[in-house]
């Protein structure tokens, strides 16, 4: 009885087995249909050697074959040949395309089968299970764009935030970066973003600044896809944000640099109100105006406004839609505030925060460009309204998702790796990660000199003066108002 049992139970293991085989070729074939891609170079090179492969098993020599077989590989595939070859007896042409497809498919199949066991593994490694013991399942590989794809996940019930606290741990396993971690529009399902390189921890300004072609540009740092430069006046007004020792002012003065460098004729006007020391340096060349209180401050914004309501009279007369230096002999205007926060965040300051609200507006076509850093780009700082006329946003690291939200639309700086330098470039919808420029004081230094010595040397030469700046009456009665 138990010897009938147990050729019963032999007979079974061996069905099951061999049903095991056939799903398990099934599944690989499932991969290779899902890669089939007819421009797809690895699909060409399968489908050209499995052709190859029959057709020299149907006109080559059998015995050749079989003794070259023999030699290299023993037992078993002149045996899948000579199956092969009886096969083909019985029903030529079925059987020998059933084989070319399902050969070509196993072979195409097979390396996406293994990725998707090397990430199910890296998933498994990390440890997340439910209650009942369950195990997240990947369930699509995809690809998002060059050198990026993502990991769509069944989570099974297991929460987002333990996915998001092995990050490095799928980091290791993926041997890529993960990037983000996010819910799927599939309830239940999170996805789980990579990217093949990395982006370089350090990005020197020269390097990047041999890249600036055109007049007018600054250099917005190393993406993946190479150097980021950026034309202001396609841009046309940036915001700068990002928690402390994130990398803005040296970006702020990096970008005020490249400005500079690859402008014939600009001016800049800098505000600086942690009492001028990120832009002391700027103060010595003569197409720079630096202010570091809140009067000073306030009072060239009120030039600014002024000379933006002439340049448009110059415009209603030529009839131009906005200022071209070059055919209307004006200076670029560019206006860098470092702390926005601590000239707009005041009640008493209404009057700065109504001019950057008028030249966020207006200024574009005027050719005066804004770009204000901050700390907490939130309202009480910056108004809502100016804020929606900074399309260009340079995000550094952001402690919450709700200030990563305001400054850029979304939580994507709140995960960025903490490097120094390394921001969110968001320019209408489209984000990247990039490595912003670094420069050295004493570069800085250097260079500045360089362009000092330009004008004076008559090598430079701006179309006009530095604005006026006249202490306004307005912001005294202000002032006045705010402190009785
Ligand atoms: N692009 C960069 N590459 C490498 N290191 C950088 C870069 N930018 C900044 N750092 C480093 O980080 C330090 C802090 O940078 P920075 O002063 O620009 O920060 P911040 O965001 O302006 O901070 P805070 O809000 O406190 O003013 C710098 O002294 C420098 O050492
Ligand atoms: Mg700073």
């Amino acid at each position: 009885m138990s010897e009938k049992k147990s050729k019963g139970d032999g007979l079974e293991n061996a069905v099951i087995g061999i049903g095991k085989i056939l799903f398990l070729i099934f599944r690989i074939c499932t991969f290779g249909i899902k890669r089939v891609n007819f421009k797809n170079f690895d699909m060409w090179a399968t489908v050209v050697i499995v052709a190859t492969t029959l057709v020299i098993l149907i006109f080559g020599s059998t015995n050749y074959l079989e003794a070259g077989m023999k030699f290299v590989f023993g037992e078993i595939l002149p045996f899948y040949f000579r199956l092969f070859f009886y096969l083909s007896e019985m029903s030529q042409y079925v059987t020998l395309m059933t084989l070319f497809i399902v050969s070509s498919l196993v072979i195409f199949g097979f390396k996406e089968f293994r990725k998707y066991a090397v990430y199910q593994k890296a998933i498994d490694r990390a440890g997340l299970k439910t209650a009942t013991g369950e195990k997240p399942k990947v369930t699509a590989i995809l690809p998002t764009g060059e050198n990026r794809s993502k990991v769509v996940v069944e989570t099974f019930g297991v929460g987002l935030g333990k996915f998001e606290a092995q990050k490095d741990s799928f980091t290791a396993g993926f041997k890529q970066t993960v990037e983000s971690i996010s819910l799927a529009h599939d309830k239940g399902k999170v996805e789980i973003h990579l990217c093949e390189r990395d982006l370089p921890t350090m990005a020197h300004f020269h390097e990047l600044y041999a890249h600036v072609k055109e007049p007018y540009s600054f250099i917005i740092g190393q993406s993946l896809k190479g150097p980021l430069i950026q034309p202001i006046r396609s841009l046309p007004h940036l915001l700068i944000s990002g928690a402390t020792g994130g990398g803005k002012s040296v970006f702020f003065r990096s970008t005020m640099l490249s400005l500079l460098k690859s402008s014939p004729h600009i001016q800049l006007y800098l505000l600086d109100l942690k009492r001028g020391v990120e832009v002391k340096e700027f103060a010595a060349l003569p197409n720079v105006k630096t202010a570091k209180d809140e009067t000073e401050a306030t009072n060239i914004l009120g030039a600014l406004v002024k000379e933006m309501n002439r340049r448009y009279k110059i415009l209603e007369d030529s009839g131009h839609k906005y200022i071209d230096p070059k055919r209307d002999e004006l200076d670029l205007i560019v206006v860098g505030i470092d702390e926005a926060a601590a000239l707009f965040g005041k009640k008493s300051n209404a009057l700065a925060s109504q001019h950057i609200g008028e030249l966020a507006r207006l200024a574009r076509a005027a050719g005066i460009h804004l770009i204000p850093s901050t700390q907490k780009p939130v309202k009480e700082a910056i108004s809502t309204e100016t804020l929606d006329n900074l399309p260009g946003r340079m995000t550094f690291r952001m402690i919450s998702s709700a200030a990563s939200n305001v400054a850029m639309g979304g939580n994507l700086a709140k995960k960025l790796p903490a490097i120094k330098g390394r921001a969110m470039w968001t320019n209408g919808s489209d984000h990247q990660q990039v490595q912003a420029p670094y420069i050295d004081d004493e570069t800085m230094e250097m260079e500045l000199k360089v362009i000092k010595d330009e004008f004076e040397n008559k090598e430079r030469k701006n179309f006009q003066e530095l604005l006026d700046v006249k202490v306004s009456t307005k912001m005294t009665k202000i002032k006045e108002s705010g402190n009785q």
